[in-house]
């Protein structure tokens, strides 16, 4: 916490989602910053995840928990021969704004692999659910070797965090077990959506690919993209999470996964434009991938291809920029502003929740495949 005060400090910041990252102490401190779309940790109710009962599922349940035994990607997060020589000066290559924004993507990517190992975790050691317990054993080993990987990454530059301390000081946010499904399956399959997205284009424009890492995004995907599953199964376990009521609160989900996605892209745009993409035309492939996957869980879909909805979301970017300027500026005027802006940025956001929604009937067979 504390971050605003911090990042004045470094007066290039131009708004408080993108840090200045120079030491291990300010990697570490972007790593334990919350605000409103920055990766969290989180706890939840272990007794609720005691009664998950995954039997209507077992026959599809029992296929991915032989997949994950088999851990195809046991050997893929190491570096080949060729990382080192790739790595060499990629930083010094970069513009200023695109150094800044690759460290922050770096260790806020950290921060989220690393949150589901914690997260996880904490459900393996404090379940007695022998299904719950085997599926998150398998989930922090795959996520402790996507954060290993990035850390690694990070320590080439001197910025390596330390993840004990990062357990130990960052705060957590408790979730209702019911919110935990739809928002770690979510953060799932976007995290497939994202890295399966970055890698095909930078398949294209090889010239593009700044930094080794980026070579990694394709086996690690599948792992998120499993992972995903798992939790797609637990839901249509339970259909109660999937109607009624609960249909407001995906939308919700749907929605604050979307937009926070939005925001923290647009505030990085020259990261974007060093791997050559555009961040708009990204983030609709983006949700228009996850939205299809998610046809096998939710029956509710965002229609992220109406006009409203998308300038909707332009006008959010907007202003959460004016945000994030009113709180740089500080003062009385600037906390006016701020609340200015936030009320406004607050009813874009309640717009975009009443924007209609496809709707559709669920399939027989949960599963799909990666196949984007
Ligand atoms: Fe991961
Ligand atoms: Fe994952």
């Amino acid at each position: 916490m504390g971050s605003a005060a911090h990042i004045a400090e470094h007066p290039a910041s131009r708004h408080a989602t993108v840090a200045d990252i120079h030491t291990p102490a300010d990697a570490i401190h972007r790593a334990e910053t919350n605000n409103l779309v920055s990766p969290r940790f989180y706890t939840t109710d272990y007794a609720y995840m005691n009664r998950i009962d995954i039997e209507p599922v077992r026959a599809e349940w029992d296929l991915i928990q032989a997949e994950y035994e088999g851990d195809n990607n046991h050997d893929h997060f190491q570096r080949d021969a060729a990382f080192a020589a790739e790595a060499a000066g990629a930083l010094e290559r970069l513009d200023d704004d695109a150094r800044r924004e690759f460290l922050d993507f770096l260790v806020t990517s950290l921060t989220s692999e690393f949150s589901g190992c914690v997260l996880y975790n904490e459900i393996r050691q404090k379940v007695d659910n022998p299904e719950i317990k085997q599926l998150m054993t398998w989930l922090v080993r795959d996520e402790s070797r996507h954060a290993g990987f990035i850390n690694a990454t990070l320590r080439d530059f001197g910025l390596g965090v330390n993840l004990n301390e990062l357990r130990r000081n960052k705060a957590y946010t408790y979730f209702h077990p019911k919110y935990i499904l739809y928002a770690t399956y979510l953060s799932e399959k976007i995290g497939y959506a994202r890295y399966i997205t970055i890698f095909r284009h930078l398949e294209k424009h090889p010239d593009k690919r700044f930094h080794p890492i980026f070579r990694w995004f394709e086996r690690w995907c599948n792992d998120e993209f499993r992972h995903g599953e798992s939790f797609a199964l637990i839901m249509r376990a339970n259909p109660k999470l999937l109607e009624g009521a609960n249909l407001w609160l995906i939308r919700f989900f749907l929605l604050a996964v979307y937009a926070t996605m939005y925001v923290r892209d647009h505030t990085r745009p020259a990261l974007k434009k060093a791997l050559g993409l555009d961040p708009t035309e990204y983030d609709y492939r983006v949700f228009e991938i996850t939205s299809k996957i998610a046809r096998q869980v939710y029956p509710v879909e965002l229609d992220t291809d109406n006009p409203a909805f998308r300038a909707g979301l332009d006008r959010l970017h907007r202003r959460a920029e004016a945000f994030y300027a009113a709180k740089e500026a500080g003062g009385l005027l600037g906390k006016l502003r701020q609340a200015w802006h936030g009320a406004r940025a607050f009813g874009t956001f309640a717009r975009l929740y009443f924007v209609p929604v496809k709707r559709h009937a669920l399939p027989a067979q949960v599963r799909v495949q990666p196949v984007w």
